[in-house]
């Protein structure tokens, strides 16, 4: 694993554009994991940036979103093809039909999250960039989660709800369900890129790498992984033993 510390979340997002750009660049045909949320803003605006100015290009890339909230309309501002839409591909030179996620409005859900589990393995993700939740979760698997889920549909903690409550009118609107590619399935991917910014971040983000791999945080499954780089910012990283500043 390796552990990139930086000044700032801009600094993270910078550092983690680089890692994303390496990995396209090392690929004709590059498959990318996309995490939504506040994490990844920083991240994708970089990376439209490189884009805009003609110094990398997503024309040859397919990415596939990790998660998705049901009960949602299509239309509705919080989807997350929606959000990763307006802040990421519609800024990029993404193919049309190289965007997936998992179908909520899916007449049956359970098929949809097997149908997503089969097209994501059988792509092959190059690069999967993971936020961290406040309780440790990656995509939407929670605390306890198997370490082998498959994609599936999930019911979102409190805690979850809580902390996307800031995007919704009330905590009331907030999904209770989602689809969630689980953890067996987010393992698959080549390499992992685990990006978390702020103090907020700073327990789970020690949970993760300096604790025990445990289901009770779901995000040191990636201490399984072989190909693992995390971009942390100072205080994301301030409660981790081994303390590696960069400029
Ligand atoms: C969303 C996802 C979530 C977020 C996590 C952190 O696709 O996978 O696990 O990465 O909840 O969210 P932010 O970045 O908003 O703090």
């Amino acid at each position: 694993m390796r552990v990139h510390i930086l000044a700032d979340a801009a600094a993270t997002a910078e550092r983690a554009a680089d890692i994303v750009e390496g990995a396209i660049r090392s690929t004709p045909h590059p498959g990318i994991g996309l995490a939504t949320g506040s994490t990844m803003v920083g991240v994708y605006r970089s990376l439209a940036r490189r884009c805009r100015e003609g110094t990398l290009s997503f024309s040859e890339a397919t990415v596939y979103l990790l998660d998705e909230y049901i009960g949602l309309d299509a239309d509705h501002p919080q989807t997350y093809r929606n959000v990763i839409t307006r802040s990421f591909t519609e800024l990029v030179d993404l193919r049309n039909d190289a965007v997936f996620a998992p179908d909520c409005q899916a007449p049956d859900l359970d098929g949809e999250a097997r149908r997503y589990d089969r097209l994501v393995r059988a792509a092959g993700i190059d690069i999967q960039l993971l936020g961290i939740g406040g309780n440790g979760h990656i995509a939407f698997n929670e605390p306890g989660t198997p370490f082998d889920a498959k994609t599936n549909v999930v019911s979102l903690s409190e805690a979850t709800r809580r902390d996307n409550a800031r995007f919704f009118d009330s905590l009331d609107d907030v999904p209770g369900n989602a689809i969630t590619q689980g953890i067996g399935t987010i393992l698959q991917a080549k390499q992992i890129l685990l990006v978390a910014q702020g103090s907020h971040k700073s327990r789970p983000v020690r949970d993760a790498l300096e604790g025990p791999v445990s289901t009770e945080t779901p995000a040191s499954a990636v201490q399984l992984h072989p190909n693992v780089a995390v971009v942390l910012d100072r205080e994301a990283a301030s409660l981790l033993s081994n303390l590696r500043p960069e400029s």
